[in-house]
């Protein structure tokens, strides 16, 4: 974000900013560059705690979120729900890669709700990369962060 940017940008601000650099430099869109550039936004001012997470659709389009806080705490959404619900928002259901990042000793791994709303829209076999701000990248699955899921095959008798 060049110097004298509004700290506050939306979804489609960041990603025509993104879209923008990456012609100038003709790299690949990046999903660890949309999460770390959302991550600037979360709303964190009772954790201090800021995360960012883009995912990437079947479609190839990525969607991003961040946390946003509330003073009653529990109305708090993390920042994997927001790019979810970006990605739903435009139409689309299928998940093909989940990136979060967050400042913290160790990469930052999904809270088991975040789990449960990414099984939701992905296979097992979906990639997901936790990283921190320094550079740390750990890559999984989100069959391997959540297996044994509940699912509708477990609802069959309803
Ligand atoms: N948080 C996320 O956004 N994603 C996670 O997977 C873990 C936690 C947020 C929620 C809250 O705003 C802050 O991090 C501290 O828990």
């Amino acid at each position: 974000m060049h110097p004298g940017a509004s700290a506050s940008r939306s979804n489609s601000a960041i990603l025509r900013h993104l879209d923008q650099m990456i012609k100038n430099r003709g790299i690949a869109m990046s999903l660890k560059a949309a999460a770390a550039a959302v991550r600037e936004n979360a709303h964190a001012p009772y954790s201090n705690f800021k995360v960012g997470a883009a995912v990437r659709s079947a479609s190839g389009q990525i969607y991003v979120g961040c946390n946003v806080e509330n003073v009653a705490y529990p109305e708090g959404t993390c920042a994997e729900a927001g790019a979810i619900a970006a990605m739903v928002a435009a139409g689309e259901t299928e998940l093909a890669e989940v990136y979060v990042i967050a400042d913290c000793p160790t990469p930052i791994t999904p809270c088991g709700g975040c789990r449960q709303k990414i099984k939701e829209f992905a296979s097992g076999d979906v990639k997901v990369i936790m990283a921190t701000t320094d550079g740390a990248e750990q890559e999984t699955t989100i069959g391997g962060l959540l297996p044994g899921a509940f699912d509708a095959d477990h609802m069959e008798r309803s």
